[in-house]
C-alpha cells in the first residue's frame, strides 16, 4: 500500500478512498486510528491536530493522533469532545474561543470539529480535528468526514 498525497490537490473523494484502503487493510482499530490520523494530517490543510479519543469508563482517553502532545483524560460533558459525547452530535465549533468549557490543548488551535463513533447503538470513541485558522471546516468537509466515519463504524474491529 502506498499513497500519494498532495494537500493541494486532494478532493473528498480521495481521500475516502484511502481511508477505505486503510481499514480494509487492517480494521483492528489501533492501526486504522493510526494511519487514518496521518491521512486527515497529509491531506487537509491548515490543521495543528488530527486524532481520536476513546471512551474508557465515563471519561475519554486520548488515542492515535497526529500532532502535538495532547490532554489525556476529558470527561463525558467536558470540552467538545464530551460534549459531542453527552449530546452524541457532531461538533463543529468555528471559534474555539467561543465555545463554553472548550479545552485548549495547544494553544495554536482556533477551529475544530469533533464526531462521535459507534459500534452498533454504543460510542465507543471521538474524531476530533483542530485548525489554527477559524471557521476551517466547511459543510463539505463535514460531510466527508461524517462519511469516514460512517466507514470506520461499518469496519473497524474493536478487539
Ligand atoms: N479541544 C478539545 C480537547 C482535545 S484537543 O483539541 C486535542 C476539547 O475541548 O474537547
Amino acid at each position: 500500500m502506498s499513497f500519494e498525497i498532495d494537500k493541494e490537490n486532494m478532493s473528498s473523494e480521495m481521500v475516502l478512498r484511502q481511508a477505505a484502503e486503510i481499514i480494509d487493510a487492517e480494521p483492528w482499530y489501533v492501526a486504522a486510528m493510526s494511519n487514518l490520523s496521518a491521512l486527515i494530517m497529509a491531506s487537509m490543510d491548515r490543521l495543528n491536530w488530527a486524532g481520536f479519543y476513546l471512551i474508557r469508563g465515563s471519561e475519554l482517553v486520548v488515542g492515535p493522533f497526529q500532532g502535538k502532545p495532547a490532554c489525556i483524560r476529558i470527561p463525558v460533558g467536558k470540552g467538545v469532545c464530551g460534549t459531542a459525547i453527552a449530546q452524541n452530535a457532531m461538533q463543529v465549533v468555528p471559534d474555539v474561543h467561543l465555545f463554553p468549557g472548550h479545552i485548549a490543548c495547544d494553544s495554536a488551535s482556533e477551529s475544530e470539529i469533533v464526531i462521535p463513533i459507534h459500534q452498533g447503538e454504543k460510542i465507543m470513541a471521538v474524531l476530533d480535528i483542530d485548525s489554527v485558522v477559524k471557521n476551517r471546516f466547511s459543510e463539505e468537509d463535514a460531510a466527508m468526514l461524517s462519511e469516514l466515519v460512517r466507514m470506520m463504524e461499518q469496519k473497524l474491529r474493536w478487539e
